[in-house]
C-alpha cells in the first residue's frame, strides 16, 4: 500500500475568523505541521519597532531587513519562527502597538518578500520532522505562498461576530479597520483565493468547522 499523501492545507481569514484554532485542531488531529503566518508578521513587526524603524519609511526598513535571520523552532506542532535565534514572545507580538502596526509593515513588498521563501521552506522543514503535512493559516496563503495546495479554505464571518471573539480574548483590536488595509494593499492583498472553499463561521461553533474540514481531509487520506 502507498504511504498516505503530504498534505498542505492553506487556511486563509480575517482578523478573528476562526483560522488559528481551527488550525490548531486540524493539526493535532491529522499531524501536520502548524505555521501560524499572522504571526511570522507580528513578531517582525515588533523586531522593526523595536529597531526604532517606521513603515511610513520602507528604504530603512529594507536595509533592516537585509540584517535578519530568520529560524524555526518547532514546539509540539506549531513552527514558530526565531529572529536571530530568539524566540519570539506572545506578549510582544499581541501588544496594542503591533495590533495597529502590523498592517502598514505587512503591506510593504519588501516586508512579504522576506517571509515568502520562509513560508514556502516550511513544507520541507515539516517532511524532515515526519510531520504528514503542513497546514498553514494567514491572508496570502492559498492565493500566493501556495497556490497548489492539497486544500485551500477562506474563513469567514460577520464582523460584529468577530469584534466580539476578540473581546471576548480580552483584546481590543481593530478588526474592520486591519481587514481594510489588508484588503486593499497592492502587494498579495486579502481575498477570498479562486477555487478555494468558502466556509461562513458567522453561526458555525468552532466544532462545526473543524468537523467540515476535518471530513475532506479524511476523504482525501483514505481515497489514495
Ligand atoms: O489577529 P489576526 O489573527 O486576525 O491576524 P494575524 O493572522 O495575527 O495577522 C496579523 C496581520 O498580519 C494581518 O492583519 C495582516 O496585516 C498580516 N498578515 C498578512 O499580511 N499576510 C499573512 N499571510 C498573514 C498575516
Amino acid at each position: 500500500m502507498n504511504p498516505p499523501p503530504f498534505l498542505i492545507v492553506a487556511i486563509d481569514g480575517g482578523a478573528a475568523s476562526g483560522k488559528s484554532s481551527t488550525a490548531r485542531i486540524l493539526a493535532e488531529r491529522f499531524h501536520l505541521l502548524h505555521a501560524d503566518t499572522g504571526s511570522y508578521y507580528r513578531a517582525l513587526t515588533a523586531e522593526l519597532i523595536h529597531r526604532g524603524v517606521k513603515a511610513t519609511n520602507p528604504g530603512a526598513v529594507r536595509a533592516e531587513l537585509t540584517d535578519l535571520k530568520f529560524g524555526t523552532q518547532i514546539v509540539g506542532h506549531s513552527a514558530d519562527l526565531k529572529i536571530h535565534d530568539d524566540k519570539v514572545r506572545e506578549a510582544d507580538i499581541r501588544s496594542p502597538e503591533v495590533n495597529s502596526a502590523v498592517s502598514h509593515f505587512a503591506a510593504l513588498p519588501e516586508v512579504r518578500s522576506a517571509l515568502l521563501a520562509y513560508q514556502r521552506g516550511l513544507a520541507e522543514e515539516a517532511r524532515r520532522h515526519g510531520f504528514r503535512g503542513l497546514v498553514m493559516e494567514g491572508r496570502d496563503i492559498g492565493s500566493v505562498i501556495f497556490p497548489k495546495a492539497d486544500f485551500r479554505f477562506f474563513l469567514h464571518a460577520d464582523p460584529d461576530a468577530r469584534v466580539r471573539r476578540r473581546a471576548l480574548e480580552g483584546q481590543a483590536d481593530a478588526v474592520a479597520e486591519r481587514d481594510r488595509l489588508d484588503s486593499s494593499r497592492a502587494a498579495s492583498p486579502f481575498t477570498c483565493p479562486v477555487g478555494a472553499i468558502s466556509i461562513d463561521s458567522t453561526h458555525l461553533p468552532l466544532t462545526e468547522v473543524v468537523e467540515r474540514i476535518s471530513r475532506l481531509l479524511t476523504s482525501r487520506l483514505l481515497s489514495k
